[in-house]
């Protein structure tokens, strides 16, 4: 069942959030807070940038992370795989983000010049936390 907590779908293990924006005049401020856009504490941030034209990143999944992706400045698009389904997103609102939960293939593409995807994350890095090959991934979803 899809259920809806603020303005997120919580029984998919990928979605689109609106993050809080606060404007006037003097320009936009975004927030994002704990069970307001964001599902988890966070333990790490980082950020991609500088991607040259046509490169691809992520191509791994996670046992445990969950992290919010969001476009600071440019854009970029989001093909993510779970047992909910596949679906492609092209993030370009900073106010608009994508949420990726445990055991979701992506992969990140179609960076344009001035792109920076801010990363929010539930856990410090863990390289084994990590699943890099498709094959174990595809394994992986079948014991699930
Ligand atoms: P990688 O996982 O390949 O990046 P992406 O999935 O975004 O394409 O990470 C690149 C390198 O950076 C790799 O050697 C692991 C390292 N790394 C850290 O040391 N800490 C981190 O928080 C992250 C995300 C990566």
């Amino acid at each position: 069942m899809v259920k809806k907590a603020h303005n997120m779908i919580v029984s998919e293990d990928h979605f689109i959030t609106k993050l809080h924006v606060i404007p006037d005049e003097r320009g936009k401020l975004c927030v994002i807070e704990r069970d307001k856009g964001l599902p988890f504490d966070i333990r790490r941030v980082y950020y991609l940038y500088d991607v040259p034209a046509g490169t691809d990143r992520g191509s791994h999944a996670h046992l445990q992370l969950q992290q919010l992706l969001i476009p600071i400045s440019g854009s970029f698009s989001v093909r993510a795989w779970s047992r909910y389904g596949e679906r492609t997103y092209r993030l370009y609102e900073p106010n608009v983000a994508l949420y990726i939960g445990p055991g979701v293939w992506r992969e990140l593409m179609e960076f344009s010049s001035n792109a920076v995807c801010l990363v929010l994350a539930s856990m410090e890095y863990d390289e084994t936390d990590y699943i890099r090959s498709r094959e174990e991934f595809d394994r992986h979803m079948k014991n699930a």
